[in-house]
Parts: structure tokens; C-alpha cells; sequence
């Protein structure tokens, strides 16, 4: 049953692997077989069809399915609900789920919408946007905005989405990696676990310290971030017979970059010649954690005339990046002793330069007011965003708004769906999310709810404005310039602290 996702079991906190036990939803990687002897248990497949497709179509109609990959879980938890469901009691439900790409507010309405007995199942509700008609315009958006083909519809929804530990052949070897540099490999993933006879981390809630100081000078503004784990929610896989190709571990995307340098592809391609069998390669949660690549931590001083040093952690490609949005800063790359890094993570070391920068145009008249801020950036490879961020006095943002210069929409449906996602995860940056390591530079943040992802809940509304294109305009990515202006504007409206993330241990 493919439906049901792995996403990081025996954790429980994801949600992704929810199934109804007797109509009650239930995390499955933590439930016991001898809990559901004798009782039934339903996947998204064997949901009643009218409750399905009603849930189907809402999540179509509001863009609220990305990579796909959380979604048949929520599906599943969301048909428990009582018809009439409002805001409130969509948003608790989710609480036991966690999403990476859509940011939440799409997913919320499109549960709404679903569970509204007045409405139709399929319509979206008042000022909702309407619902995709030509899917190859949402798939250019897709790919354009995610980075790597996407597939977009209900297939996605319904957790199709080609996932490699999906689509390997029944049969196939599975191999895991075994702590030591190697895989362990094995005819069933509980067998190669068993190999290698780990217990996955519990531990959450460490403090993160930025762990490059900042350079000596007189500066008018600094920032030091730490790592940042992408936090993306199907864990590397990949899948290769003797011989053959590895199947992708992007699979329906959701990485923002993360998995460019997986390690997944070249162990099943390897390992498949090894054995002179096909094997799955795959990651678990704690893998991911442990061998992923991690946003790299910065640590900054600009003058007021936007030059300056900015220290980084080293990271191929990251000097380029950096220079690419703050052409003044001089770049040095440090060695710290921590998980790998990666400038393929979105926007990695450009957009910090970018928010630095909207730092300083903010301080141009003296110490911006806290509250509210508004910062525009443009990414280097074309596209803008404008966005306005207002924060409460615990330092948490309450309202969003985003102006995206995006070209062609080609979908809208699509395009807000990412620029909603790019805001959530930038809002998540700044205020909550980071990776906390040890002296050693292991990650002691081995959960997926340590990293501090905001919870439906806690995130606020998000608008988002599409500017009109002049005709025959091309269409342009915006989700990493929203991404960066987000995460300016929302700094600016704190005050421009010092380090990040400002609010860890905020509730989430
Ligand atoms: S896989 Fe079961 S909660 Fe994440
Ligand atoms: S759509 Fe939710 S994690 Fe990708």
C-alpha cells in the first residue's frame, strides 16, 4: 500500500503514514499490529469515493499538494472529520501532521472547502482561486518554481507522485545506510534496520548556536545564522538494477535542492552491481538528518554602504552565490566541524546577502519601527518579490502579503501555491528553525519536529498578489525571491536581531 508514507517512522511525528483504525485516524508507524487485530483499517485508497474525490478536488482546486508526499495522510485524517469543519478545527487536525512545501494556509482552505456540506465538493470557497484547467502550465510553473519536473493533479493528491521506494520492483534488496560509511542490505527495510540495530533519536528542543562569529570591524549591521536542516519530508531513496540507471531521488520534488547531492543514487547503482540484484537505497529520518545537506551557517558585518565581510561555512559554490546578490561583500569560507552543507539548498548564501542588504535600505532613516516592515528583492536569475511581514510582541509573525513580479502565471493556482510555500519557509528561517549540533558537529536534533518547521497553526495568513505581466512577458520563478523577501521583511519588522532563529522554542 504505497499510499501510506515512511516519513519518519518509528518517530510519529509527521503524520505522513495516517490511516483510519475503525474511522479513527492513527499514526500507523507507531501502532502496533496486535492494536488493530480484528479491526478495520482504512488507506486514502479505500476511502469512500465521495469523501475522497470531494477532498481530491478541494486539494486540486487550492493548490494544496506540492511533491505530494504528506498529503494521503492528511486526506486520510481530514475524512475523519465531522462534516462542517471550520478554520480552527482544520488547523488543530493538522497539528499531527507536518507539510514542507505548501505552507499550510492552502491546505487548510482546501480542508474547509472540502468538509462545507453547503458548498459543492469541488468549488473552491469565496475568493479561493479557481481550479486548474490546463496541467501543463501548472507543471511548467511546477518545475519552474520547485526546480525539477513536477507532476500536478489528483494523482499528486493521492500520493502517485513516483516516489523511489514506491516505484522499486517487488522483490528488490533494500539497503540502509549503517553508521559507519557503509549500507547494510537486506531483503525487507525491517531486516536491513535489524542489521544494523539502530534506535532512532528522540531527542528535540537543544539550543542552536550560530557557530561562526562574527568578523571584528565597525559594522552597521550583523547577522550570524546556524545550519538549517531543509526539512524536506520523503526521505532520499533510489532504486537500481545491475547495470542501470538509479531511479531519482527528487522523485516529485519537495527538496528545494536539498537532494542534489544525495547519496542514495550512487549506493543503489553500486550496491545493485554488487549484489547483481536491483536494490532500494534508502534514508531514514535520522540518515537524512545525519548525511544531508544542510543549509550552511553565516556570520556577517555590512557597512552601511553595502560592503562587507561575510563568513560562511565551507561550501562549494557558496562564494558565487553570495557574490551573485551582494557584490561588495568579501567572502570567507571557514571550516566548522558540523553536518554537510550544500549551496544547492534554495537560495543558500545569496539570499542571505539579499536580506542583508534590505537591512540596511530599512536603516537608511534611521532604526526602522518594529512591527511591520516591507522589503523587495529580485533573485539573481530574474524574478521579484515584495513583501510585507507584520510580527506580534513575541516575536512571531501574525499577517503576510506578497507581491510577485512572476511574468506569465501560467497557473495560478500553482504559482500561489509556491509563493505561499517559499513565505512559510522563510517565516520558519528567521524566527524558529535551525539545527542544533553538538562540539563534535553531530546533529542532536534527530526528530523532524525539532527543527522548529512552523505548525499550521502558527502560521499566519498569507496574501499573495500577482502583478500584472505586460503580454508576451515570459514567466519567471518567484518562490526564492519571495523566499528572500520574507525573510527580510520579517527581520526588519523584528528589528534586525542579530542571530537566527530569533523565537526558537516559540510554540510550534
Ligand atoms: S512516518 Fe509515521 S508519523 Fe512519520
Ligand atoms: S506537499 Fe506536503 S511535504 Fe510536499
Amino acid at each position: 500500500m504505497t499510499s501510506v508514507k515512511d516519513g519518519c517512522s518509528p518517530q510519529g511525528q509527521c503524520g505522513c503514514c495516517t490511516v483510519l483504525v475503525d474511522g479513527k485516524p492513527r499514526v500507523a508507524c507507531v501502532t502496533p499490529l496486535r492494536r488493530v487485530a480484528g479491526r478495520s483499517v482504512t488507506t486514502v485508497d479505500g476511502l469512500p469515493a465521495g469523501r475522497r474525490d470531494a477532498l481530491v478536488d478541494a486539494f486540486v482546486a487550492h493548490g494544496a499538494s506540492q511533491c505530494g508526499f504528506c498529503t494521503p495522510g492528511i486526506l486520510c485524517r481530514l475524512a475523519a472529520h465531522e462534516d462542517g469543519a471550520d478554520v480552527v478545527a482544520v488547523e488543530a487536525s493538522l497539528l499531527a501532521h507536518l507539510c514542507r512545501c505548501t505552507g499550510w494556509r492552502t491546505v487548510v482552505d482546501a480542508g474547509v472547502a472540502a468538509l462545507d456540506p453547503s458548498r459543492s465538493p469541488a468549488a473552491p470557497g469565496p475568493g479561493s482561486p479557481a481550479p486548474t484547467a490546463v496541467v501543463d502550465g501548472a507543471e511548467r510553473r511546477a518545475a519552474m518554481e520547485g526546480g525539477v519536473a513536477q507532476q500536478v493533479g489528483a494523482d499528486v493528491v493521492l500520493g502517485r507522485g513516483g516516489f523511489s521506494a514506491d516505484t522499486a520492483p517487488r522483490g528488490a534488496l533494500v539497503a540502509v545506510p549503517d553508521g559507519a560509511g557503509d549500507w547494510a542490505v537486506a531483503a525487507t527495510l525491517q531486516a536491513a534496520r535489524a542489521l544494523v540495530g539502530k534506535v532512532q533519536g528522540r531527542r528535540s528542543g537543544q539550543r542552536v548556536h550560530p557557530p561562526i562569529e562574527v568578523p571584528a570591524g565597525e559594522w552597521a549591521l550583523t547577522l550570524a545564522t546556524s545550519w538549517v536542516e531543509p526539512g524536506y519530508l520523503e526521505p532520499d531513496a533510489s532504486w537500481c538494477e545491475p547495470g542501470g540507471e538509479p531511479s531519482s531521488p527528487l522523485a516529485n520534488g519537495g527538496a528545494f535542492g536539498a537532494k542534489s547531492d544525495s547519496p542514495a543514487p550512487a549506493a543503489a547503482r553500486m550496491l545493485a552491481d554488487r549484489h547483481g540484484a536491483t536494490v532500494l537505497a534508502v534514508l531514514s529520518r535520522e540518515d537524512v538528518v545525519r548525511l544531508g545537506a544542510k543549509r550552511p551557517p553565516v556570520a556577517a558585518g555590512v557597512r552601511a554602504d553595502g560592503t562587507g565581510v561575510l563568513r560562511v561555512a565551507r561550501t562549494p559554490g557558496i562564494a558565487e552565490a553570495v557574490a551573485s546578490a551582494g557584490p561588495g561583500l568579501v567572502v570567507q569560507e571557514v571550516d566548522v566541524i558540523g553536518p554537510p552543507t550544500s549551496a544547492q539548498v534554495r537560495a543558500a548564501g545569496w539570499a542571505e546577502a539579499a536580506v542583508l542588504l534590505a537591512g540596511l535600505r530599512a536603516m537608511r532613516d534611521g532604526p526602522p519601527p518594529a512591527g511591520r516592515a516591507t522589503a523587495t528583492v529580485s533573485a539573481p536569475a530574474g524574478g521579484t518579490a515584495e513583501a510585507t511581514v507584520t510580527v506580534n510582541p513575541e516575536g512571531l509573525a501574525t499577517a503576510v502579503e506578497v507581491t510577485v513580479f512572476a511574468g506569465a502565471a501560467l497557473d495560478e493556482v500553482v504559482l500561489r501555491s509556491y509563493v505561499t510555500g517559499a513565505a512559510h519557509m522563510a517565516l520558519g528561517w528567521v524566527t524558529t528553525e535551525g539545527l542544533a549540533v553538538d562540539d563534535d558537529g553531530v546533529p542532536e536534533d534527530l526528530t523532524i519536529r525539532s527543527w522548529g518547521i512552523l505548525r499550521a497553526r502558527d502560521t499566519p495568513p498569507v496574501a499573495v498578489h500577482l502583478a500584472q505581466a505586460p503580454a508576451g512577458a515570459p514567466a519567471v520563478a518567484v518562490s526564492d525571491a519571495t523566499f528572500a523577501a520574507v525573510a527580510a521583511a520579517t527581520w526588519i519588522a523584528l528589528g534586525l536581531p542579530p542571530a537566527w532563529p530569533t523565537s526558537r522554542g516559540a510554540p510550534r
